[in-house]
């Protein structure tokens, strides 16, 4: 199929290249030269495993463009709309300017029987007041909702082989023809059994949010638990594992840390519990706050086991910090627990030296007031204490010998809960994990 995607940001990158990958024909578009620009020569903009081979197959292909001119988008038949919702400044709800502008600025390029793909996460409701836009353009195009649920580290894998697909269509006949367009573009993940839930706009809305709103709860749940573990000397890892195993509870999104932070779980959460007040519902929700609340309070319990670790004297103290990106495999630091807790210490007088393989760029540009390493050896080198609050393998899979070697004093306080303590004490270190004796 002829494809067009707007936004070419996390979400849509991957789409694009994704979409090329399984055969269609792809015009990626963003107002950004910048991000265009790398696209155009097969570079990915942002680190995500495994675009960059795609991108550039694709490229070689023919079947993969990049534009700044939404007029490109003409001559598509199916119209992806991937910009960003960020939260509003000031206020929990969601910002739809880039919705609306890249809806309103794809009209003129429609023809007849096209179709304009919501994924951008939306507040429900907003499907509902495109599609009479759309209809009131006199174009004949049809517009579907059809979220995305991929994780950053997982986006090309979680693209090309989602664990659902969920189309939100209008009733009737202009209902059915955009399910067989969508059919057409899944055609690949359909033939391998993907289940697909077809359903009216706002529920596919509420899908996305519900399952965000789903995973930052159960990370919040075992935060609290963790919070009620440090007073009563239990260990949170344990009870975790030990709820788990329930397979109504299951184990996954059950890592008590640092918390959870990015583009996605904390703006989702808070646009969520703003669009239910507007709709006369917010107590149904309301819990969502305390959610964010439990998570929000991990940044403050790590910077004061830090502060207590170096018996109350922070300031001049050198901080190891191992990780700045919001979770391993990306370079996203929207949100970030680990850049928050590195910017908060620094802001406390301690010398922090940070270090992450691929987040340090953007936390430059945000932060420049940190120090940085690009070697983990000269982040820990003479270090006061080690702080871990992103999890990636070369941190988890460091030597507790060999690293008592390099820094001052052998403290560490694991923000992940995944280095092995026994180990560690055994190799001399005040271990202290968030949750655990
Ligand atoms: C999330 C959703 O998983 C995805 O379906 C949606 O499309 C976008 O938002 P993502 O933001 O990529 O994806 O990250 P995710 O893997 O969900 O992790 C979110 C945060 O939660 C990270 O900061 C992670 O470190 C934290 N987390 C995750 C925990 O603290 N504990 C856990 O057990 C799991």
């Amino acid at each position: 199929m002829r494809i067009s995607v707007i936004g070419c940001g996390y979400l849509g990158a991957v789409h694009a290249a994704s979409m090329a990958e399984l055969g269609h024909e792809v015009i990626g578009i963003d107002v950004d030269p910048g991000k265009i620009e790398a696209l155009s020569a097969g570079k990915a903009p942002f680190f995500e495993p495994g675009l960059g081979d795609i991108l550039t197959s694709s490229m070689k292909s023919g079947r993969l463009r990049f534009s700044t001119d939404i007029a490109d988008a003409k001559g598509a038949q199916v119209h992806f709309v991937a910009v960003g919702t960020p939260q509003k400044r000031g206020e929990n709800a969601a910002d739809l300017t880039y919705v609306d502008a890249a809806v309103n600025g794809l009209l003129p390029h429609l023809n007849e029987g096209d179709l304009i793909v919501g994924k951008s996460t939306v507040p429900v409701g907003t499907a509902a007041r495109l599609a009479e836009v759309v209809a009131a353009s006199g174009t004949g195009a049809t517009l579907a909702w059809n979220p995305e649920f991929l994780r950053e580290g997982f986006a090309v894998k979680d693209t090309i082989s989602p664990d659902r697909l969920v189309y939100g269509v209008p009733a009737g006949a202009a209902g059915e023809r955009a399910k067989d367009q969508l059919d057409e573009v899944y055609a690949a993940a359909i033939a391998n059994e993907t289940p697909v839930v077809v359903t009216d706009y706002a529920t596919a809305e509420l899908v996305k949010v519900s399952a965000n709103a789903f995973l930052a709860t159960k990370i919040s749940f075992i935060n609290a638990m963790a919070e009620i573990a440090e007073v009563a000397g239990a260990d949170v890892t344990s009870l975790a594992d030990a709820i788990g195993y329930d397979a109504r509870i299951g184990r996954r999104f059950l890592n008590a840390g640092v918390g959870f932070g990015g583009g996605c779980l904390p703006k989702d959460i808070r646009a969520f519990a703003a669009r239910a007040e507007e709709l006369g519902r917010g107590e149904s929700v309301r819990f969502l706050l305390e959610v964010d609340a439990i998570n929000m309070r991990r940044r403050d319990r790590m910077v004061d086991m830090v502060v207590e670790s170096l018996g109350g004297q922070v300031y001049q103290k050198k901080v190891a910090v191992l990780g700045l990106a919001f979770k391993p495999d990306s370079d996203d630091v929207r949100d970030s627990p680990a850049l928050d807790v590195a910017v908060r210490l620094n802001g406390l007088g301690a010398r922090v030296i940070a270090t992450d393989p691929e987040a340090i760029p953007n936390s430059i540009r945000l932060h420049p007031q940190l120090g940085f390493a690009t070697d983990t050896h000269d982040a820990l080198h003479d270090a006061d204490i080690v702080v871990l609050v992103t999890e990636w393998k070369d941190y988890r899979a460091l030597d507790p010998v060999e690293v008592g070697e390099l820094v001052r004093d052998k403290v560490i306080i694991d923000g992940r809960n995944v280095l092995d303590p026994v180990a560690w004490r055994a190799a001399g270190w005040t271990y202290r994990g968030m949750g655990r004796p």
